[in-house]
């Protein structure tokens, strides 16, 4: 057992992949396996285990992950007992594409449009690396390659690689990849020094949580416990149809990137409108230790950081708002992928670009469906209920106010910017949880 501080946490059992923020920048490379026969899927566990860092053994200096995540139907290919499988969260049993409407993933969104073989049933495995550039993401996937090699009862179905943009930035034109929760007992820096270390349990199975219990986690206790649960999502992204809808609204550049700018709570280069309202301060967005060093308390009108806009939604902080936001906290990792849309461009040129987005936390449920739900796809919790994200909900004709004085801007008919093209709910387990699935005797 190792405890970087406080809390004793098994860090050498927690992936590292769970719990580390992604590289600055960053390649990275999903890949979906589906497992034909559960003895090859046992014997790919066996070999792939030994290239898996742990939170205690992951370098933060030299940044390169691999980690291992299971859909249900993947446990269900490993031969994971039926007491056991029945031990996880209904949610979780079900799916994505199950829980679509929960998720608002209706229309060109749902299921149904979905990229193959997403959404079905051969998704059981998905390995995912990242590491500083695509020299040591080759040699950290080869491991993943290797182990493939003779195993004819597994077959790779779907991979996507992702990168970062020479400018850091995302499809959009902003800075990513900033907020980052503090955990307790994991020695993780969070980016916010306002936030109160949330409780492990919130991040990992096993331990205390935010609401002071222990959850249930799945059984036996070996198979759940220093697991977590990751939702991955491939959220197209259709920069110019936000190009164009900026420039028919603003008179000016200055003020399409004003407009952009209250629709995310940040200026292009992470700099958030909270600390910095009137423009954009690159100092101020490229620097950690402050350009996360903010709450909302201060500002409950929304003049600075608009309350609908798409931080402050996602992470109200302290405004006043319906529910206990440290119950519906996530790490969140987003990655490009495709290329970029060059500067300028308001044609759309059809290529295929947006974010790979990854969810971990402990509690799908209460987490991600509850952030997706009440957060992106409904206006309750702020008051305004007919109001949704204005950058992610994926529903057409939004409207999105601008608080403002003398008097406020209120956008209409704001169109889908983003657009689901599919994923799952994995669970990532522990080492030692691999382990015993590899094990299995069934
Ligand atoms: C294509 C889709 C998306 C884009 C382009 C996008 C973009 C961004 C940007 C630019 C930021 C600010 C930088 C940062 O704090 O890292 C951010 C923050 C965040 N986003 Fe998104 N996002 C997308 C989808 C989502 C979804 C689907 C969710 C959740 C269901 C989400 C949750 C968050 C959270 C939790 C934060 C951090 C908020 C904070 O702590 O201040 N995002 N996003």
């Amino acid at each position: 057992m190792t405890a970087k501080s406080g809390v004793a946490l098994e860090l050498d059992d927690i992936q590292a992949g769970a719990l580390e923020p992604r590289p600055v920048p960053y390649a990275g490379k999903y890949q979906i396996l589906r497992l034909d026969d559960r003895h090859a899927g046992r014997e790919l566990l066996r070999r792939l285990i030994p290239y898996l860092d742990s939170v205690a053994s992951f370098d933060p200096k030299t940044p390169v992950s691999l980690a291992v995540a299971l859909s249900f139907q993947g446990l269900e290919a490993l031969g994971v007992p039926e007491e056991s499988l029945a031990s996880f969260p209904p949610e979780f049993q079900q799916g994505m594409a199950t829980r679509a409407a929960e998720l608002g993933d209706v229309g060109e969104n749902a299921p149904e449009h979905w990229e193959k073989p997403l959404g079905s049933q051969d998704v059981h495995l998905v390995v995912v690396g990242l590491a500083p550039d695509s020299a040591r993401l080759e040699a950290a996937v080869r491991y993943a390659r290797d182990a493939l090699r003779d195993l004819s009862g597994v077959v790779a179905i779907w991979q996507q690689d992702v990168h970062s943009a020479a400018d850091l930035r995302n499809m959009f034109g902003f800075a990513d990849g900033i907020g980052h929760p503090a955990i307790e007992g994991t020695g993780i820096p969070g980016t916010n020094p306002y936030e109160v270390p949330l409780k492990a349990g919130e991040f990992v199975l096993g331990y205390e949580d935010e609401i002071h219990t222990t959850s249930p986690i799945p059984q036996p206790e070996v198979l759940g416990r220093n697991g977590t649960y990751v939702v991955f999502r491939k959220l197209h992204t259709r920069v110019a149809a936000f190009r164009q809808y900026l420039r028919q609204r603003a008179k000016d550049r200055a003020e399409e990137e004003w407009l952009a700018a209250k629709i995310v709570g940040r200026w292009p280069s992470g700099a958030p409108l909270a600390l910095s309202p009137d423009k954009d301060d690159p100092e101020l967005g490229a620097d950690p230790k402050r350009n996360n060093a903010f709450m909302f308390g201060d500002d409950p009108r929304g003049l600075n950081s608009p309350v609908g806009s798409h931080i402050r939604r996602m992470n109200p902080r302290d405004s006043l708002v319906i529910g206990a936001v440290r119950l519906h906290r996530m790490i969140r990792r987003g990655t490009n992928y495709g290329p970029p849309l060059p500067p300028g461009v308001l044609e759309d040129d059809g290529a295929d670009r947006g974010l790979l987005f990854a969810f971990v936390g402990a509690n799908l449920d209460r987490q991600f469906e509850f952030v997706q739900r009440e957060w992106v796809n409904d206006g309750k919790f702020i008051g305004t209920p007919a109001d949704k994200d204005p950058l992610v909900s994926s529903s057409e004709g939004r409207e999105f106010p601008i608080p403002k004085q003398p008097i406020r801007r209120h956008l209409k008919g704001l169109p889908a910017f983003v657009v689901n093209r599919g994923g799952e709910y994995c669970f990532m387990p522990g080492l030692r949880a691999l382990r015993w699935l590899a094990d299995l005797d069934t």
